[in-house]
């Protein structure tokens, strides 16, 4: 039994602006766990939960992995490597394997978009998207909006940049939906190679130079140029983008003062960042990564029904 309004986690659409307070205010809970020295919880004991990514992940896959330990459950890791899908089993096939073994959760990565879809067609188990091809990768955008929730206190009327590789970006259709519906300005900043026919539907602005509204913004969210899913370059040189996109020494000193850097990595350094800007203080890419486990762990315990027994501070 799911306590959100769905029982799966494929797109931020799923979730109604109360389940994604809720979601928070739990993750707020399990940082206070992972602060600990003991960070255990006996809340999914006996539960099953299988991380099937199929498309290459450091954070999101250890991510889980370290959450549904952290709640007992037993956790069960399956790469595309190790597995039959390079017998050529299908999808499908293995999603009725799996069924066949009564695991409660499942988090699939996968380089075509709607395998998460598929999978709930054909499991009886809870499915939540750890990512699929361009579409949408929505406990990313959750972490995302937890810290920014923890820095600034509150998400409603933060100005928002997210720069970069907008058009190949799940990141950004996961993250900028929902930022808008929690009251937030979000501004797409990328060469026009690099937007989507319509980023205006997803509820953002746009603009095509840094430089002249780097000052404005409370957060600026920088992308990763997604070099495994362009065809033809979209710019001359990785120099020239970095160049006219990158946070750098001189941009960090015209941002608002007390503005912060995100990035959901993995980071390209020296492209999207500068050295500077990865090490500045201003850049909360490692609590993103840590928020990450505490998000995670409330999503697991939202959607299986978890026990309140051992979540007090
Ligand atoms: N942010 C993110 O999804 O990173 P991984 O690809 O390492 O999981």
């Amino acid at each position: 039994m799911s306590t959100l309004s769905s029982k799966h986690l494929l797109t931020m659409s799923d979730l109604s602006c109360e389940d994604i307070y809720s979601i928070l205010n739990t993750a707020r809970t399990f940082k206070v766990v992972n602060d600990r020295a003991i960070k255990k919880l006996p809340t999914l004991r006996g539960r099953t939960v299988v991380n099937l990514f199929l498309e290459p992940s450091t954070r999101t896959r250890t991510s889980f992995e370290i959450a549904a330990k952290r709640l007992s459950a037993d956790g069960i890791n399956f790469a595309a490597s190790a597995s039959a899908t390079t017998k050529g089993e299908s999808l499908i096939d293995t999603a009725q394997t799996l069924d066949a073994m009564d695991c409660d959760l499942v988090v699939i990565r996968h380089r075509y978009a709607g395998a998460p879809h598929t999978l709930t067609q054909h499991m009886r188990a809870h499915i939540i998207n750890g990512g699929d091809g361009k579409h949408q990768h929505p406990t990313q955008a959750l972490l995302d909006l937890f810290t920014m929730r923890e820095h600034f206190g509150h998400i409603q009327n933060l100005n928002v940049a997210i720069v970069g590789d907008i058009a190949h970006s799940r990141v950004f259709g996961s993250l900028a939906p929902a930022l808008v519906a929690l009251g937030a300005q979000v501004t797409a900043i990328a060469p026009p190679t690099l937007l989507p026919a319509r980023p205006d539907a997803l509820g953002a602005q746009i603009a095509s130079r840094l430089d002249e509204v780097i000052a404005d913004f409370d957060v600026i969210y920088m992308l990763r140029i997604q070099q495994e899913r362009i065809e033809e370059s979209p710019f001359p040189s990785l120099r020239e983008y970095a160049m006219l996109y990158g946070i750098n020494a001189s941009r960090l000193a015209r941002m608002k003062p007390d503005a912060i850097i995100m990035h959901p990595g993995p980071v390209n350094r020296g492209v999207e960042l500068s050295s500077e800007a990865v090490d500045t203080a201003r850049n909360l890419l490692l609590y993103q990564v840590n928020a990450g486990v505490a998000v995670r762990m409330a999503l697991m315990y939202l959607l299986l029904g978890g026990e309140q027994d051992g979540l007090a501070a």
